[in-house]
């Protein structure tokens, strides 16, 4: 398994892995948009296939935000979205971040599961954050080298 940058050739495939994996989808030329706003976008290939990909960005200064990530179900438990996330973080260390954040819907303890073994802490709950009116588990990573010691 390879972990590499996004190219416009894998959107068709990224928007597959993205709508098997929410309800909520972004839709596809809202993933086509963040690549062409200049986000952190990765991709894990297995034997030259898609099967995950990570978008992140930096929201604020000093703050990285992990916009979506996700692996195609078939290929999921195999460390795909470990290999991701390991990538973005490390990536986004090298930029002077103080902490690293993102939201979660509060009923994905999948999710929450994965992001806790990367030592992801609960910030807060949103009550309806999401449009079929779930909340949101925001979830942060410190960061050793950021401007501000968490
Ligand atoms: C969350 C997601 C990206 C994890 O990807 P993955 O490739 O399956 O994750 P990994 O194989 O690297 O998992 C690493 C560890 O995280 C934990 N973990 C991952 N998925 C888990 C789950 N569904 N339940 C409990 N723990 C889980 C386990 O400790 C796992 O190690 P193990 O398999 O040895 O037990 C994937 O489940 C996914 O695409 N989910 C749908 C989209 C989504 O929810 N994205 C996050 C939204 S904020």
């Amino acid at each position: 398994m390879i972990v590499r940058k996004f190219t416009p050739n894998d959107l068709k495939r990224v928007f597959e892995i993205e709508s098997m994996s929410f309800n909520q989808s972004y839709g596809i030329e809202m993933v086509q948009q963040l690549y062409e706003m200049g986000v952190g976008f990765l991709v894990a290939e297995e034997d030259g296939y898609v099967i995950g990909y990570v978008i992140f960005w930096i929201k604020y200064e000093d703050q990285g935000h992990i916009i979506s990530i996700a692996v195609d179900k078939n290929y999921r438990r195999l460390g795909a979205g470990t290999q991701l996330l390991v990538k973005a973080i490390s990536i986004l260390s090298l930029l002077n971040i103080r902490a690293i954040y993102l939201e979660v819907n509060e009923n994905n303890t999948g999710a929450v599961e994965f992001y806790k073994t990367f030592n992801f802490k609960i910030d807060r709950v949103v009550p309806g954050y999401y449009e079929n009116g779930d909340g949101a588990i925001i979830m942060y990573i410190p960061l050793n080298g950021g401007k501000v010691s968490p």
